[in-house]
């Protein structure tokens, strides 16, 4: 981030707006309570720990508050409404409505429109006709309905592998599998660009972390011929499509190295599976791969398959071993009834009709090609399901979102922290529902944009 920092403010500045910012929010409580607080700077009447300072214990200090109130602060004062929680007023596909306004949408990773599909939903509704909204139990002590193991049994058979295990919640598969499979005497190496849930379970895990440059085989293998035996167990992260990037690695040499040094590859298929490969089975369908190449095969419910939660698939030894121990299955819920019968059903809508992931394809490469044809930044985007629009700064990418909403377009900007500041982006989620109209009407309003802000 440049010295300046997030939106060009300088610390001075930052300052005056904190303060400013929790005054105002005072004020207003004030106003609204009609009880008169305790000054920000005032002393900690009453307490036997006097010299305990402030932000130790008054939640408007903590630095990650005032972070976010630095940026929404600092918006409002350019005049820029804010892009985080548009409340859609439906579902969200190729198009949305937002207080009541219709968009052409990429705000949203329903890549292949099953979520507000009818068979989708009809299966949800029978779901919870059946089982109910809530299976009110981990699915170890009672929570375990038959959907569940339908579930996973069609997942493991299109991966080709043992078995499969889902969880309630994406980032939270990840979080636990690698946190529980892993320790300290064990290395975690992973993508540089890798999702946030991997650098979390790596934490947990308490294992060493290292990162490997972004698609980077021979860097990574550097590193394993160097430092592999000094660890007992290893295991390599990457992702089917980066989230942000919109790339894919070159798997077959990323498996090739895992053998080579003897450790276990996960691959995380959030944004690969239903988008890459013929049929849509991801990216080990793109390169004609055994599902046993790979040794953690990990998704999420969220994009195409229209739910919520991840999936593990792999060998018994892997998914037995997490359904008894990984704490993020045993001490949690299981999944709800309609939640498991709406991505079976998208599942099995997926295997029925390859042509949504064809037209995916198609739109994705067509956004790609016409963007490139209009001088924007597309970084390394494949075109498959995300293509970035690099602006080159946050306050940039904050203004172009909002011009283009009012023209129509609903597409999220991704700001610094979630990117660096001279990457920041808008990130289109392509739709199978695009047309190629809609997408023509896209560029030519974000080049005009671009050429003004
Ligand atoms: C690569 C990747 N992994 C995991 C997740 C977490 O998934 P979820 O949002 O379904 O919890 C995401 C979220 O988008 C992701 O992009």
């Amino acid at each position: 981030m440049s010295r300046k920092g997030v939106f060009g403010l300088t610390s001075q500045i930052k300052d005056k707006l904190i303060q400013q910012a929790l005054e105002r929010r005072l004020r207003n409580a004030e106003d609204a309570t009609g009880t008169r607080f305790m000054p920000l700077s005032g002393g900690a009447s009453g307490s036997h720990q006097p010299d305990i300072p402030e932000q130790f214990y008054r939640f408007h200090l903590h630095p990650g508050y005032q972070q976010i109130r630095i940026i929404n602060d600092g918006a409002a004062r350019l005049g820029i409404t804010s892009p985080f929680f548009k409340q859609h007023d439906g579902t969200a596909s190729g198009t949305t409505r937002i207080g009541g306004k219709a968009l052409i949408n990429y705000g949203s990773y329903n890549y292949l429109g099953f979520s507000g599909d009818s068979i989708v939903t009809a299966a949800a509704k029978a779901a919870i006709d059946r089982y109910g909204t809530s299976v009110s139990a981990s699915r170890i002590v009672s929570g375990e309905r038959p959907i569940h193991r339908e579930f996973e049994r069609a997942l493991a058979d299109v991966y080709g592998v043992d078995d499969a295990i889902t969880f309630v919640s994406g980032h939270a598969t990840n979080v636990t599998t690698i946190g529980y499979l892993f320790g300290p005497k064990d290395l975690i190496l992973h993508d540089s660009l890798i999702h946030n849930c991997t650098l979390q379970g790596a934490q947990l895990s308490g294992a060493k972390r290292l990162s490997f440059a972004h698609n980077d085989w021979a860097a990574l293998d550097g590193i394993l011929t160097e430092q592999r035996r000094n660890f007992e167990r290893v295991l390599i992260v990457i992702e089917g499509i980066y989230s942000m990037d919109g790339d894919f690695p070159d798997l077959p040499k990323f498996i090739e190295i895992k053998r080579k040094h003897r450790a276990f590859l996960m691959v995380d298929e959030a944004h690969s599976f239903g988008v890459m490969g013929k049929n849509g089975l991801g990216i080990r369908e793109h390169f004609s791969l055994a599902g046993t190449d790979v040794d953690i095969w990990m998704g999420t419910l969220s994009k195409v398959l229209a739910g919520c939660g991840g999936y593990i698939a792999g060998e018994t030894a892997l998914v037995e071993h997490l359904k008894f121990m990984a704490p993020g299955f045993l001490y949690s819920v299981g999944m709800p009834p309609p939640v498991a019968a709406a991505s079976l059903a998208a599942l099995q809508c997926l295997r029925k009709q390859p042509e949504r992931v064809a037209t995916l394809q198609a739109r994705g490469k067509y956004f790609l090609k016409q963007a490139q044809f209009a001088g924007i930044d597309t970084g390394s985007s494949s075109g498959f399901a995300v293509v970035p629009a690099i602006t080159g700064s946050s306050l940039r990418a904050a203004k172009l979102s909002h011009a283009l909403f009012e023209r129509g377009i609903s597409v999220q900007p991704i700001l610094y922290p979630a990117v660096p500041e001279k990457s920041a982006r808008l990130r289109f989620f392509m739709s199978y529902q695009h047309t190629e109209e809609q997408i023509d009407e896209t560029i030519r309003v974000l080049a005009d944009e671009m050429s003004k802000i």
